[in-house]
């Protein structure tokens, strides 16, 4: 029998544009996501089951303070068989090697991770046992699995990493794919010490991987301990918005979907072994970040003059090791295969702002009380002040 698939995009009651899928029966790819339930994860299952009517997706996350079950809640019925999710740690070899053997996955998309460099400072061991034991332990079953299955072609394991793993540029430059690596903080390290391993998985056992190093992402669904959702929610309560040193660090910002589109390219025509640099061409100072948010929110919340949420900034010490300035040179992915960003960052910047004002009940969700514990442990030892000023860090 013919299986009809039908997908879509419409405006739903969250104000976002989002997804609609009618069911077919013709599941050709199973598709191991791992950290499918935090940012970028979320973003990219979503994302990828509308415009990929034939992937199966098996999310397996630890559910850790940034991964959020709920994020699929709305889609559960529309979704039904293509999306499973399994609670279990990357580490854990004995549930990888069951679902490996269950499934036969075609691909692998590796986002889990733990992700905020803050948190690497206070406590890096979480970073080496996640992102470099646990990246290690699906290397493992994955090479097991595909040589047991007689070494399949069109296998790919998908290493999502960071831009970070190449340092701190000076005013001007930008990393390309042979810059050397040359990591400032715990995080990190530990994301270019997964990606060597990924590498020498593919140069010493030849199991086919791609490795993506991407810049700052933003837009729905991000956790609100990394910059802009951070602010976002602090302005909405008034309250001070911490910047880092003097402000003028510079990220290359993406908006979530393009990178997950660039993730769906690689994975599907990148070349085994290769490193494809992903970026969003919107190099910002923070204080650019920071002032633009004020602004956008206080058109929204009606604010002005003495009231204006700029003058909620503070300048707080700055994070130690704290990389200068990030910018991607992306030709190769553009002209190998054929992706750059489709969307413009003044727009997708409101898309993303709107998202949080008109998911309170999302952000509230998370907001417990772990997270502020966290605000209180990574905020009140740093002293007002300048990038002089030392992070005392933890009590
Ligand atoms: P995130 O912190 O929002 O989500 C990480 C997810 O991984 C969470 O759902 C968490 O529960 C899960 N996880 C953590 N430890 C796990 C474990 N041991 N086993 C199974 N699941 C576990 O991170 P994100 O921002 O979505 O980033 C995803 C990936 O993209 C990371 O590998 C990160 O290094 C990379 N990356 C992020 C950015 C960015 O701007 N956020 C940019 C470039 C690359
Ligand atoms: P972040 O969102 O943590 O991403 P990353 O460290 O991976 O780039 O931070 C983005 C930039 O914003 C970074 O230069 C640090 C700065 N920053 C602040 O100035 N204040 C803050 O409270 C946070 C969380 C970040």
């Amino acid at each position: 029998m013919a299986s009809v698939f039908f997908s879509g995009l419409s405006v739903n009651n969250e104000g976002i544009r989002d997804y609609w899928i009618f069911m077919g029966e013709n599941i050709k790819k199973r598709i191991l996501v791992t950290g499918g339930s935090g940012f970028i994860g979320t973003n990219f299952i979503r994302h990828a089951l509308t415009v990929r009517p034939d992937w199966h997706i098996v999310n397996l996350d630890a559910l850790t303070y940034a991964g959020n079950p709920a994020n699929f809640d709305a889609l559960k019925s529309e979704l039904g068989e293509r999306l499973h999710f399994v609670h279990g740690d990357i580490r854990d070899t004995i549930l990888l090697e069951q679902l490996f053997s269950k499934e036969n996955f075609e691909y692998v998309i590796h986002f889990a991770a733990e992700s905020h460099v803050d948190r690497s400072i206070l406590g890096p061991k979480a970073f080496v046992d996640t992102n470099v034991q646990g990246t290690f332990c699906l290397l493992e079953v994955s090479l097991k699995s595909w040589e047991d299955r007689g070494r399949p072609e069109g296998f790919c394991f998908l290493h999502v990493s960071t831009d970070e793993v190449y340092g701190s540029l000076g005013p001007q430059g930008h990393f390309k794919e042979e810059t050397p690596y040359d990591p400032s903080s715990p995080y990190s390290a530990s994301k270019a010490s997964s990606d060597h391993f990924v590498k020498a998985y593919f140069h010493t056992y030849n199991l086919p991987t791609i490795i993506t190093n991407c810049s700052n992402n933003y837009g729905p669904y991000q956790f609100p301990e990394k910059l802009i959702p951070l602010m976002i929610l602090n302005i909405l309560d008034g309250k001070p918005l911490p910047v880092y040193g003097d402000g003028k660090n510079v990220r290359d910002w993406l908006y979530v979907v393009d990178h997950c589109e660039a993730i769906i390219k690689a994975v599907e025509g990148g070349k085994p072994g290769e490193t494809y640099n992903i970026g969003g061409n919107a190099e910002r100072q923070n204080i650019e970040i920071v002032n633009l948010l004020c602004d956008l929110m206080d058109n929204r919340l009606s604010r002005s003059g003495n009231g204006s949420s700029r003058k909620l900034i503070q300048y707080v010490a700055d994070r130690p090791g704290h990389d200068r300035r990030y910018a991607i040179d992306m030709t190769k992915i553009k002209m190998e295969l054929g992706w750059s960003p489709k969307h413009c960052f003044e727009d997708a910047f409101e898309i993303t702002i709107d998202w949080y004002l008109k998911n309170m009940d999302w952000v509230k969700s998370i907001q417990s009380g772990d997270y502020r514990k966290w605000i209180e442990k990574n905020y009140q030892d740093r002293k007002l002040g300048t990038s002089t000023d030392r992070f005392v860090g933890e009590k």
